[in-house]
């Protein structure tokens, strides 16, 4: 049964891919590939393409993700399906001192107006931590495992530092960031989908996901911003602002960013269907 929802998923995607290359599916504007990586919908590089909530930045053919106080992070992976991307983790400053490349931003904080928060994906180890941070709700035991991540990975700069902790991302408490300062702890790194169990020569690289809220439909102040965003028009929204919602027999389709008819999505579901059974309409009754 689970293989059978993969081989319908991996279909669908197929077939999304083959309507929308024929342009059976029409997507919002997306924005040109930064250097070889190609940039899903809503995510935005300039003022004419994406959704500009969802802004990232591309230079010299990466793509950096800015977060507050001027700090950047290198984007690694996005995954459009899930809402996600995976930044790079700064890592230390340098290896004389157990502090955070990021310590002068005080780690990595977001702009908590904007629809990205960090995912609750993400193991944090955290390093030359106070005794103040023993009050908190994280685990620094002395069998926690940043221990042997530090011995393994990080001895030289924070060999020394005696309190370290773990604790997983995802609470309301760091929904917007994973923080560092003086009077915690003053260094970091994070570690996606990581099993603890696993020896530190096993863990993955380092990475730290961020997660993005489904983009709604863009707001508008008159029909001609609407021109743009095809089959919708501009109506007051249900937050009290006025947005281009799909005319009816439209559906407003997050991932890409368009209003889609209801009646193609029946038929690239119809479509769908005679692909998964043609091996048995082809190969199927030869018994007979
Ligand atoms: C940004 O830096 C300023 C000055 O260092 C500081 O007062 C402020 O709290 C910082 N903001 C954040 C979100 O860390
Ligand atoms: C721990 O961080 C503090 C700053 O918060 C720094 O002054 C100190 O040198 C660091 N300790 C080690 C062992 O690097
Ligand atoms: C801390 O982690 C260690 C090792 O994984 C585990 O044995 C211990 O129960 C944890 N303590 C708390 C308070 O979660
Ligand atoms: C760690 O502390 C010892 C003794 O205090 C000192 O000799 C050593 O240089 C320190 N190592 C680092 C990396 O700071
Ligand atoms: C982060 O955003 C997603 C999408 O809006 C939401 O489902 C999730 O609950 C948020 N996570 C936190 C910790 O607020």
């Amino acid at each position: 049964m689970k293989e059978l929802n993969h081989l319908l998923i991996f279909t669908d995607l197929i077939i999304v891919t083959l309507l929308w290359r024929t342009g059976f599916i029409a997507t919002a504007k997306l924005c040109p590939n930064c250097g070889r990586t190609a940039l899903p919908f809503p995510l935005s590089t300039g003022p004419d393409c994406g959704d500009q909530q969802y802004k990232v930045r591309c230079q010299m053919g990466k793509l950096w993700f800015d977060a507050l106080n001027d700090s950047s992070y290198e984007i690694m992976l996005i995954d459009p399906l899930a809402q996600r991307l995976v930044v790079r983790p700064p890592g230390l400053a340098n290896d004389k001192s157990c502090m955070a490349a990021d310590f002068r931003s005080q780690g990595i904080q977001l702009n908590d107006n904007l629809p990205f928060n960090v995912s609750g994906s993400n193991t944090v180890v955290a390093m030359n931590c106070s005794t103040e941070i023993l009050q908190l709700s994280l685990n620094c035991s002395t069998k926690s495992p940043c221990h042997d991540y530090i011995r393994s990975k990080a001895m030289k700069a924070c060999g020394n530092s005696s309190i370290c902790c773990l604790y997983k991302t995802g609470g309301s408490v760091n929904a917007y960031k994973i923080r560092v300062r003086e009077q915690r702890c003053s260094a970091y790194e994070s570690f996606v989908n990581l099993d603890i169990s696993m020896p530190v020569n096993k863990w993955p690289e380092p990475g730290v996901e961020i997660e993005w809220a489904a983009p709604r439909e863009p707001v508008c102040e008159s029909v001609a911003d609407c021109l743009d965003s095809v089959n919708s028009a501009c109506f007051p929204d249900a937050v009290g602002q006025r947005s281009c919602l799909c005319k009816a027999g439209f559906q407003w389709n997050p991932i890409n960013g368009v209003c889609q008819s209801e009646y193609k999505l029946l038929l690239s579901r119809f479509l769908l269907s005679l692909y998964v059974s043609w091996p048995n309409l082809v190969f199927g009754s030869k018994e007979s």
